[in-house]
């Protein structure tokens, strides 16, 4: 069963579920380093709740060394335009070509450094769908609008974009910027309030995965919030030890 069908049963019963734990390599990695730990994960014998969003030009490798497990293979950004003269796009029929079966959209480092809104990432989302993946929607707040009180307006706005989209063919992130890359994670209050706010915003059956600082040392205690159906792991991910001690907290 890929992450699509394991999303689709959370409609028929939240107790079979498994949590997701997706790793984010980031802009990381060599061909290297991809033989180093994919094989190990592998060998691991984990379920296809487990993925790993590594950059492009690695994924064909990964989808290979990765053949005989059921660990999913998925990229972190996609083109909102489906085909034509767009330099340097990859489009979502490129990447389930190949064997993509997930991808992440709108991520904080996306918005932040490439400019994109969350109406980029609702049509990338969409692109998605169109070619049978399995999109994960990133949302979160930065510091000050934590600071000053605004993080679920913050998230609302950036929800508002999925109004009409179908349940269970994608996952919500929540990553609070400034939990990303700083060592900062969010405490067990915050994370339950925002999940709970994020499902009572779109539907209670969403799936919605953490994200920000989740290591192997405080897997175990973010995946036992309540609302938190998964994690998204950036630098935990790139060591194979730590990336199957998150993957092994998963329930
Ligand atoms: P981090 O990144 O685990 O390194 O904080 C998470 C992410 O950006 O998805």
């Amino acid at each position: 069963m890929g992450i699509q069908s394991a999303a689709f049963e959370v409609g028929a019963s939240r107790r079979m579920t498994r949590q997701l734990v997706i790793g984010n390599w980031k802009m990381h990695g060599s061909i290297g380093k991809i033989r180093s730990v994919l094989p190990e994960l592998a060998r691991a014998k984990l379920g296809s709740n487990v993925a790993v969003c590594i950059p492009y030009p690695y994924v064909m490798l990964a989808k290979s060394l990765l053949k005989d497990s059921q660990v999913q293979v998925g990229a972190q950004d996609v083109s909102e335009y489906h085909v034509g003269a767009y330099t340097g796009a990859v489009s979502a029929s490129m990447l389930a070509d190949i064997g993509c079966e997930l991808v992440i959209v709108g991520h904080s480092e996306r918005r932040r450094y490439f400019g994109e809104s969350s109406e980029n990432a609702a049509r990338k989302l969409r692109a998605c769908l169109d070619a049978g993946l399995f999109p994960v929607y990133c949302v979160g707040e930065d510091a000050d609008e934590r600071a000053s009180g605004q993080h679920k307006e913050i998230i609302a706005a950036e929800l508002a974009v999925l109004r009409g989209l179908p349940i269970g063919l994608y996952a919500v992130a929540y990553e609070p910027s400034w939990a990303v890359g700083t060592g900062v994670i969010a405490t067990s209050a915050q994370i339950a309030e925002m999940h709970a706010f994020i499902k009572e915003t779109l539907e209670p059956r969403t799936r919605v995965l953490y994200g920000g600082s989740v290591k192997g040392s405080n897997a175990e205690e973010v995946l036992a919030v309540d609302g938190v159906d998964g994690v998204l792991v950036g630098g935990a991910a790139l060591s194979a030890s730590e990336f199957l001690e998150i993957c092994m907290a998963a329930r």
